[in-house]
C-alpha cells in the first residue's frame, strides 16, 4: 500500500519528521474534483477554503491539469538566463489586464512582497534618496513569513520570537487616513496595504480611506503598494480587488490563485517604479518557470474568457451567500458579523461559539473552512462553486446553529 492511502503511517512520519509549524488536522486527501475533496477516510468534503484562496479553478480542472501535464512532459524548468515564452506571455496578460507595465515572477506571496519592499526602497535609492526607506503598513495586516515580510506584518506575534527584525516599518490603525497622515514623514517611501485584511479576520478597507490614501500618496510622492496575494485573481468578484475602489497602486503583489495551485508569486509595477531595480538586483531560481507560468496562463485565460463566466459566477454566488448568511445572522444572535467581498467571506461569532469548535463541527459535517483567531471562520472556496453547492454549506451551518440553540 502506498503512503497516500495510509493515514496512520502519514501521521507517524508527519509527527516524527515534519517540522511542527502547522499542527495539521489528521485527514489527508487523495484527489479532488471541482469543490470536492476526497479523504482517505472514505468521506468527501466540500472545500470551502480552497487551499486558502488558491484553488481558483477548483480541483482537477481539465484545461489546467492537461496544460500542466503537457508542459511537464516538454519542459518543467529552465533557468532565467534564457527567454521563457510562457513567462513573457503571462507577464503580457497580467499587464494587459491591470495598471502595471512590468512583472517579476517568484514562488509565493511572501516572496512577491519581498520584491515589492525591495523595489520601493530601490526606487528612491536610484533617485538619489536612500534616506526614503520606511514603509507604513497597517496594524493586524499579514504580508508573509520571511524576515522582511514579518517586519511588514502589523502583528507582533509573528515577529517577537525572531527579533531583531528588518528595520524600516511603521504600523498604523487600518481604515484611518489620519493615522497614515500622522505617520508619514520625509523617510516614508511607501504605504503597503491589503484591501481586505484576510488573515486577521476578513476586514475590508473603506472606499473613502483608499481614495484619500491615493491622494495622500500622490501629494507626498509616496508609492502605494497593494498586497493582493489573497484578494487578487477574481477572488473578490473583479480580477483585482483594487478595481472595486477605482484606485490604482504603483505596485501590486499576487500569488495564491494565480496558477490555480501551482506555486507562483508575482510583483507588478509601473514603468516608473521599475527603475527601482537593475539587472542583478533581484532574482529567483524557480520564479517564472515554464510549468508555473503555463498554469498561470490557463487561469488568466479562463478568468478572462467571457464564455467561462467565472467572475460572473463569483458575483452571483457571493450575493447568494451574503444574503443567506445574513439571514442566518438575523436568526441566530451567535453570528455577530458577516463581511468580505466576492468569495472571501468572514463569519464572526459571539463568545458562545469558538471559531476552532465551529471549524471542527463543519468538518464533521463534511465542510472545510479556516478558523481565524477565536471568533471568525473564513471561507474562500474555488471560484467555480455553484449556488447549489453554496446552499449545502448554508444548510449545514444552519443545522449546526439550530442544534446549539
Ligand atoms: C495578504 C497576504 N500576503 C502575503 C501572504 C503570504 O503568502 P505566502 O504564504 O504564499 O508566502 C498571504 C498568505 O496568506 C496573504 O494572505
Amino acid at each position: 500500500m502506498s503512503i497516500e492511502n495510509d493515514l496512520e503511517l502519514t501521521k507517524l512520519y508527519d509527527s516524527k519528521y515534519v517540522l511542527n509549524v502547522f499542527n495539521p488536522t489528521p485527514i489527508a486527501f487523495t484527489r479532488g474534483k471541482g469543490v470536492w475533496l476526497y479523504g482517505t477516510d472514505g468521506r468527501k468534503y466540500m472545500d470551502m477554503i480552497g487551499g486558502i484562496a488558491v484553488n481558483s479553478l477548483g480541483h482537477g480542472d481539465k484545461e489546467l491539469t492537461t496544460a500542466i501535464a503537457n508542459q511537464a512532459k516538454k519542459l518543467i524548468h529552465c533557468c532565467n538566463y534564457y527567454m521563457i515564452p510562457q513567462r513573457s506571455e503571462l507577464a503580457f496578460k497580467l499587464c494587459n489586464k491591470s495598471f502595471a507595465d512590468k512583472v517579476f515572477f517568484c514562488n509565493s506571496g511572501a516572496e512577491a512582497n519581498e520584491a515589492a519592499i525591495k523595489i520601493a526602497r530601490g526606487y528612491f535609492y536610484y533617485k538619489g534618496h536612500p534616506e526614503k526607506n520606511e514603509i507604513i503598513t497597517a496594524k493586524m495586516s499579514f504580508h508573509g513569513r520571511t524576515m522582511a515580510t514579518i517586519a511588514a506584518t502589523g502583528q507582533e506575534k509573528f515577529r517577537t520570537p525572531f527579533e531583531p527584525v528588518v528595520p524600516g516599518f511603521k504600523y498604523v490603525e487600518y481604515n484611518s487616513i489620519e493615522a497614515i497622515e500622522n505617520a508619514v514623514d520625509e523617510k516614508t517611501c511607501a504605504v503597503m496595504l491589503e484591501l481586505i485584511q484576510g488573515e486577521s479576520g476578513v476586514h475590508p478597507a473603506d472606499i473613502e480611506y483608499i481614495r484619500k490614501l491615493k491622494e495622500l500618496c500622490l501629494n507626498r510622492g509616496i508609492l502605494l503598494i497593494f498586497d493582493e496575494v489573497q484578494t487578487g485573481i477574481g477572488r473578490t468578484g473583479r480580477l483585482f480587488c483594487y478595481e472595486h475602489y477605482k484606485v490604482v497602486p504603483d505596485i501590486m503583489t499576487l500569488a495564491k490563485g494565480l496558477a490555480g495551485g501551482v506555486p507562483i508569486g508575482a510583483m507588478l509595477c509601473t514603468d516608473e517604479v521599475a527603475s527601482g531595480m537593475r539587472p542583478g538586483d533581484h532574482g529567483s531560481t524557480f520564479g517564472g518557470n515554464p510549468l508555473a507560468c503555463t498554469a498561470g496562463n490557463v487561469v488568466m485565460d479562463k478568468l478572462n474568457s467571457p464564455d467561462s463566466g467565472i467572475i460572473a459566477n463569483v458575483n452571483a454566488v457571493s450575493s447568494y451567500l451574503f444574503e443567506q448568511l445574513n439571514a442566518l445572522k438575523s436568526k441566530y444572535p451567535q453570528i455577530t458579523d458577516v463581511r468580505g467581498k466576492g468569495l472571501l467571506i468572514g463569519i464572526e461569532f459571539d463568545g458562545s461559539i469558538q471559531a476552532a469548535g465551529m471549524k471542527t463541527l463543519l468538518m464533521q459535517n463534511g465542510f472545510l473552512v479556516s478558523a481565524i483567531g477565536t471568533s471568525t471562520i473564513r471561507i474562500a472556496p474555488p471560484l467555480i462553486i455553484t449556488q447549489r453547492e453554496a446552499a449545502m454549506f448554508v444548510t449545514a451551518l444552519n443545522k449546526i446553529l439550530k442544534k446549539r440553540k
